[in-house]
């Protein structure tokens, strides 16, 4: 239960994780699919093929994971890159996973090469190959019960093309639609007892970069300042308060994207600028650039990618005007 507990610490959050798929709100394509291939395994009483998710974080990765095995009826156990950095921690994983059981690895592009070669004839044979023997090395085939590989990452051009080759499906998740992220804040607020109306809803998502992870944040500090200002949750004028007094930005971007932005408009005067060199400037991974800050960025406009580097738009010009104070 590793990452997941880092991730999401609290139980409201666990709380708020819907449990189907016909609660999950957004990411259609991908819901569409699963609602014809998780039935079709079942009907055969087959596992499901293995699944590969990816996209940036808070999208819902672990979440569909949880669904899957959920819809399959099967137990799921959960892992991930960075703590199976030895091949004698997932060997043991694999024998003990029951029929029918889905096998969760999270940042799944962070597993070591020889780790990841286990992981070829188990998801294509079924079949453990493990080195026994101290003097004389032999090769021990071992039988595993049928599993479902769930992979999350937020990096699917770091996986090698062996290990991408074995899932049969792949998915990418992407940013949320404001009707979808609207239902999700809607939803989590009704679980959580607020009387919060659809408008308002809408205003919070709107805040919330495509992104269910931090609309549930933002739900849960607008329901502090709701409570204690004795504001109402059906009163878009007293939302639009909350939201004010908050300090959030009305485009939602986060504190990093805002920095990106204000490095390229001033640091670099709106000048072309490689990711290198942005990432000196920020010092910020550049890894994480582009996967968690770019792509929201690019998505809404407010940068492109040249063949000289990337460029902020006129569109983040004209904002950083209208925000002095990098606040959010
Ligand atoms: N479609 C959705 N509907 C409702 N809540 C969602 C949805 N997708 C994600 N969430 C919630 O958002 C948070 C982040 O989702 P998670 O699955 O942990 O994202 P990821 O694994 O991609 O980083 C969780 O609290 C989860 O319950
Ligand atoms: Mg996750």
């Amino acid at each position: 239960m590793t990452t997941d507990a880092v991730e999401d610490s609290t139980l409201q959050d666990k709380a708020l994780r819907p449990l189907t798929l016909n609660t999950f709100a957004g990411q259609p394509v991908i819901v569409e699919q699963l609602e014809i291939f998780i039935p079709a395994a079942k009907g055969r009483g087959e596992t499901l093929d293995h699944v590969l998710l990816f996209g940036p974080p808070g999208l819902g990765k672990t979440t569909l994971a949880n669904i899957i095995a959920n819809e399959m009826e099967g137990p799921l156990t959960f892992t991930s890159g960075p703590l199976l950095q030895d091949t004698t921690v997932l060997a043991p994983l694999l024998v003990n996973l029951e029929p029918g059981a889905v096998l969760f690895i999270d940042e799944i592009h962070r597993i070591p090469i020889q780790v990841e070669e286990i992981l070829y004839s188990a998801m294509e044979d079924g079949m453990l190959d493990v080195m026994v023997g101290e003097v004389e090395k032999k090769t021990l085939r071992i039988q595993l019960s049928p599993f479902t590989l769930v992979g999350a990452t937020t990096r699917a051009g770091n996986l090698s093309a062996p290990l991408r080759d074995r899932f049969g499906m792949t998915f990418r998740l992407e940013y949320y639609r404001l009707a979808d992220l609207t239902t999700v804040v809607y939803n989590a607020a009704e679980k959580l007892g607020m009387d919060l109306s659809h408008g308002c809803a809408e205003l919070i998502a709107q805040r919330s970069r495509g992104t269910p992870r931090i609309a549930l944040r933002l739900l849960r500090r607008v329901r502090d300042v709701l409570e204690t200002k004795h504001l109402s949750g059906q009163d878009v004028d007293q939302v639009v308060r909350a939201l004010k007094l908050l300090g959030i930005n009305d485009k939602g971007l986060s504190t990093q994207d805002l920095h990106y932005l204000r490095a390229l408009v001033d640091t670099f005067s709106g000048r072309p600028v490689g990711l290198n060199t942005l990432s000196a400037a920020l010092s910020e991974d550049s890894g994480t650039l582009e996967d968690t800050v770019e792509p929201y960025l690019l998505q809404e406009g407010y940068i492109q990618r040249t063949t000289r580097g990337r460029q902020a738009t006129p569109l983040a010009a004209s904002m950083m005007v209208q925000l002095p104070g990098a606040a959010g």
